[in-house]
């Protein structure tokens, strides 16, 4: 199988558009007949790190996508502001969400649980002021 890559833009704020990037995402994977299992929890990770780019990033963000024969990669990445601490911030029910977004459903402070929770490697790096990426990986076969 050749490697394919995809990248999709994460506009900030605009909710119209929010889930979309993590919906080509998932219409990839079922176009390529990955199991049901493997596109759950791509399609999971891939739309709560979108959501926290359109939520809590200052700058557009990108979604990246590459599947190679071994292995699936997804890279939420933005330019900012930044995680201050990222351990506390994968906590459960930890969440900087104002009042708007709570009223919108989100800010539950999930997120980052449920990407540790489905991807089987995850990888954060962020920066004050410079931005995060956030890094995982799945395998194709399950
Ligand atoms: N891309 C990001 N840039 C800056 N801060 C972020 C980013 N992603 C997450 N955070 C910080 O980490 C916190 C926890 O994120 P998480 O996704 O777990 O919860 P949430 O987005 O607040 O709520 P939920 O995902 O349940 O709607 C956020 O409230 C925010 O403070
Ligand atoms: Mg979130």
């Amino acid at each position: 199988m050749a490697s394919l890559s995809r990248t999709f833009r994460i506009q900030k704020r605009d909710f119209t558009n929010a889930g979309n990037a993590s919906i080509s995402v998932k219409k990839l994977l079922k176009s390529l007949n990955l199991s049901a299992c493997v596109i759950r929890k791509v399609s999971i990770c891939g739309y709560e790190g979108e959501m926290n780019v359109v939520m809590h990033a200052a700058t557009d963000g990108i979604l990246a996508f590459e599947l190679t024969e071994k292995k699936i990669f997804l890279t939420v990445s933005d330019e900012g502001p930044g995680i201050e601490d990222i351990e506390t911030a994968m906590q459960k029910g930890y969440s900087t969400a104002s009042d708007e977004f709570r009223e919108m459903g989100f800010g539950a402070g999930m997120g980052l649980h449920n990407i540790r929770e489905n991807a089987d490697s995850l990888h954060i790096d962020s920066t004050l002021g410079a931005g995060t990426v956030i890094r995982m990986e799945f395998n194709p076969g399950g």
